[in-house]
């Protein structure tokens, strides 16, 4: 029996956090065997707000490497660059022209992301979940794994997936598979080391406010040393007048691989000063894993360069089939050149 199909993807903007990697990555690689995993570097997706064209190409290769070092296993998963198959911008257009405009401007992403770009709001960062659609709906995938910000997207992929088959196809033949977004329970929702009610982010401007991947143990020392907490001595999970308290216990306990009741039990007693030198060296440790195989990654440039080709070329293979389908679904005349 054919494995369930997983998609999901990164964008290659800045370095990746603890909330990517806990939110999304982590869950990815935890049940990569079960399934049939497609994993993209939405690069497209990266141009949607201001970004730097000296930077783009190395950032997309450090996502693949991360890819690899946070332990995506080759023998279950494909990696492959989103740009890199034409079909993710064909489906788009495809999909554009079927999505009303309003299920697009409700987009709580948008919302927030549109009033820090101000007057520069391009159609593309509009247009963002529909080109995700795309991105998922072209593999058939069955699941995809996210962080919760990422619900109402996935949402919306679904309306879109509902509205394409009532128009154009049978009820014994669907143009689309309809997915089901994957969200963990803990993790899903990684809050900043500066202010407990604020998502862990690429685009704060406080680099303080996130521990990234690559951070050296220095800078994840100094960052969570600085980090936001409160008066109080003892910790505990989930009393929403202590936000801080609740996100460190949560990182504390994905980070150390511990169950929620045994890290609450040791740290019912302990103040911050005991604390945060307990995550550091936790957090520390997680990483320095990754770290080391990334820097092995690196090494081999022509290696990840094979292994992102090979990705490419599979990834286009079954996106170019299903791309096919829906053109022939929406009535367009054969293209004779299309891969069928
Ligand atoms: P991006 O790069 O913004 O985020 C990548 C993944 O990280 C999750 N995430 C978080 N999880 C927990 N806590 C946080 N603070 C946190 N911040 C981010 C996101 O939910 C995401 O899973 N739109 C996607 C990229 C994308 C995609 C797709 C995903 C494009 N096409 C198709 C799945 C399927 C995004 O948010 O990227």
């Amino acid at each position: 029996m054919n494995k369930p199909r997983i998609l999901s993807g990164v964008q290659p903007t800045g370095n990746l956090h603890l909330g990517n990697y806990l939110g999304a990555i982590r869950s990815w690689v935890e049940q990569q065997q079960h399934y049939d995993n497609f994993f993209c570097v939405v690069d497209l997706h990266a141009i949607t707000v201001p970004h730097n064209p000296q930077t783009l190409a190395q950032d997309t290769l450090t996502i693949a490497a991360l890819y690899l070092a946070c332990g995506i296993d080759l023998q279950y998963s494909t990696i492959f660059v989103q740009s890199h198959v034409s079909a993710h911008s064909e489906l788009a257009w495809l999909l554009n022209c079927v999505t009303p405009l309003n299920w697009l401007e409700r987009m709580i992403q948008f919302k927030e992301k549109a009033i820090k770009q101000g007057e520069n709001v391009s159609v593309g960062l509009l247009d963002y979940p529909v080109l995700m659609a795309a991105d998922i709906l072209l593999y058939d995938a069955d699941k995809v794994p996210v962080g919760e910000d990422q619900k109402q997207h996935l949402e919306l992929t679904r309306d879109i997936v509902i509205r394409i088959n009532d128009k154009f196809g049978r009820e014994d033949a669907p143009v689309l598979k309809l997915p089901e977004p994957l969200i963990r329970k803990e993790g899903a929702r990684v809050m900043s080391l500066a202010d407990g009610t604020k998502k862990m982010s690429k685009s704060d401007e406080s680099e303080l406010s996130r521990i990234n991947l690559l951070d050296p143990p220095e800078v994840i020392q100094k960052k969570i040393k600085k980090c936001k907490t409160d008066p109080q001595r003892g910790l505990w999970f989930d009393d929403p007048d202590r936000p801080e308290c609740h996100n460190l216990l949560t990182l504390y306990t994905l980070l150390s691989n511990q169950t929620k009741e045994a890290v609450a039990k040791e740290c019912a007693e302990m103040g911050w000063g005991q604390f945060k030198p307990l995550l550091t060296e936790t957090a520390i440790a997680a990483l320095e894993p990754i770290q080391a195989k990334y820097g092995e990654i690196l090494a081999d440039r022509g290696e990840l360069d094979r292994i992102i080709q090979a990705g490419n070329a599979k990834a286009s293979h079954t996106a170019h089939q299903t791309l096919t389908r829906v053109r022939e679904a929406l009535g367009f005349l054969p293209d004779p050149h299309q891969p069928q």
